[in-house]
C-alpha cells in the first residue's frame, strides 16, 4: 500500500468529514473540521492517501506557543496499515526542532501506544475534560533538548 501525505486545504474539508464518523453525528465537529482545514487560528491539515484514496487526517494547531497535534485519525478500513504512523512521521519531520505535544483521553489506549512507540513522555494530564477519562498531555522533545 502506498501512502502519500499532503497538506489539505478547505477543499478537502469534506473529505476528512466522510473519513470521519464523529463528524457524521456531530455537526460542531464537521465545523471545527472546515475551520481548521480552512487554516482558522493557523491551524495546519494534513491528509494521507492509501494507493490514491483517502485514508486519514491529521490537524496541528497550537499549544502555549508550541505546535499541538489536535486531531489525528485513520478512517475505518485502513487501521494498523501505517496510515497513523505516516502523518506523525511527517508532522515531526516538520517540527524536528520545537516540542510538539499531543493529547489523548486515558482510555485510548491505541494512541497511547503509538505515542509511547514513537518516544513521546508524558506531560500532565487535565481532569474533568470528559468525566471519568482524563486527558493525557505526552511531548516530543527535540533530542537537544
Ligand atoms: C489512533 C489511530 C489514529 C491510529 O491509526 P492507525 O493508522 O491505525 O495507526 P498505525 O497503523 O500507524 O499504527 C501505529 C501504532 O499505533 C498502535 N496501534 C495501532 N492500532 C492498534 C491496535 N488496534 N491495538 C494496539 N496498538 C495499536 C501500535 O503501536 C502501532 O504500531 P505497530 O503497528 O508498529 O505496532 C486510529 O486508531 C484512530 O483513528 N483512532 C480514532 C481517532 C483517535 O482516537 N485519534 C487519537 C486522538 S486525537
Amino acid at each position: 500500500m502506498r501512502l502519500v501525505v499532503r497538506l489539505a486545504t478547505s477543499q478537502d474539508a469534506e473529505t476528512a468529514i466522510a473519513l470521519d464518523r464523529a463528524a457524521a453525528r456531530d455537526a460542531h465537529r464537521r465545523d471545527w473540521l472546515r475551520q481548521a482545514f480552512a487554516g482558522r487560528h493557523g491551524r495546519v491539515a494534513r491528509l494521507v492517501f492509501a494507493d490514491d484514496a483517502p485514508a486519514g487526517f491529521a490537524v496541528v494547531g497550537e499549544f502555549f506557543g508550541h505546535p499541538f497535534l489536535e486531531l489525528i485519525l485513520t478512517a475505518a478500513g485502513f487501521q494498523r496499515r501505517g496510515v497513523a504512523s505516516a502523518l506523525m512521521a511527517k508532522i515531526e519531520q516538520d517540527h524536528l526542532d520545537q516540542r510538539l505535544f499531543v493529547s489523548t483521553n486515558e482510555s485510548n489506549t491505541v494512541m497511547r501506544g503509538m505515542l509511547t512507540a514513537r518516544g513521546y513522555e508524558p506531560a500532565g494530564q487535565v481532569d474533568h475534560l470528559d468525566p471519568g477519562d482524563p486527558e493525557l498531555f505526552f511531548v516530543r522533545r527535540p533530542t537537544s533538548s
